[in-house]
């Protein structure tokens, strides 16, 4: 093997998520890594998780992963959905011999950074219930704040995944949806953490409804920044230019397909993959 070869690694880079959102993820992956395969798996026969018990998105995140990971054999696997993340990361990072990066670690940190430089007074965030429910956040505000000089504000909006698969509002229907649903202790945050991937689509309405001086923090990018890192640091960054995006869903492509551009205005290989039945 040439010294050039082994500074790369041709495998795909395996991104999971429900439905749509995880394509924030792919999207900074495809500007700041255009050489990389990306294989993108959204189990959307049964999104949205983000209402569902922990044990059922433990079962439908454990065997989402698991497919993708068979059908892609993958260098890494991202999981760019925070409900997958915060209940199904710590067991599937034991369970696979590859490098698994969720969502909540590298958010941390990036809190961590931005809040010392900032000194925000308040931080919000907008998630899922089940992302909220597992505390993952709360446990972390000790160490992202440790005087706790910023006060936390969490807001679970679950009902915006569906909205966003829908893609069916103009920027301005979602602006309006958005005032009416953000109560003022969120529309006031010197900064908002999207802890959502469906909630990137959400970005642009939110800039004309939060105060103009807030910093909107998308966990997509700072997750993407840490997936390039460790592709570095590990020598596995693809460097050519010739990356392209296989996606698998659950159902309905069409729809799938539709909503994309939303996303990301490449094109992208889709099939349609039936999972299993069997609980594992
Ligand atoms: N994109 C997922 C997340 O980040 C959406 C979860 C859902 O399907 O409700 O949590």
């Amino acid at each position: 093997m040439s010294f050039m070869s082994a500074m790369t690694d041709k495998k795909p880079i395996a991104v999971l998520d429900t439905g749509v959102g995880g394509l924030s993820v792919v999207a900074a992956l495809r500007k700041l890594a255009p050489g990389e395969h990306i294989h993108y798996f959204a189990d959307t026969a049964h999104l949205p998780y983000g209402l569902k018990s922990p044990e059922l998105i433990k079962f439908l995140g454990f065997r989402a992963a698991r497919t993708l990971v068979e059908l892609a054999k993958p260098k890494i696997l991202v999981i760019a959905c925070h409900t997958i993340s915060v209940w199904c990361l710590e067991k599937l990072s034991q369970e696979l011999d590859i490098p698994v990066v969720g969502m909540l670690q590298p958010s941390i940190e990036g809190l961590k950074k931005l809040v010392a430089k900032h000194s925000y007074e308040q931080l919000g965030i907008i998630s899922t219930k089940a992302t909220l429910s597992s505390q993952a956040f709360r446990s972390a505000w000790e160490y992202i704040s440790p005087a706790n000089a910023t006060q936390l504000q969490e807001l679970a909006c679950g009902p915006l995944v569906s909205l966003v698969e829908e893609g069916a509002c103009s920027p301005q229907e979602m602006h309006i949806i958005l005032n009416g649903l953000l109560p003022q202790a969120i529309k006031s945050v010197d900064a908002l953490l999207i802890g959502c991937t469906h909630f990137s689509a959400l970005v642009p309405a939110l800039k004309q409804i939060l105060k103009s001086s807030a910093h909107i923090i998308d966990a997509a990018d700072l997750v993407t920044q840490h997936v390039i890192n460790k592709l570095k640091e590990d020598t596995k960054l693809e460097l050519d230019k010739n990356g392209s995006i296989q996606t698998y869903v659950s159902d309905n492509p069409e729809r799938f397909l539709q909503v994309a551009p939303k996303f990301t205005a490449e094109s992208m290989k889709i099939e349609l993959i039936r999972l299993k039945e069997t609980l594992r």
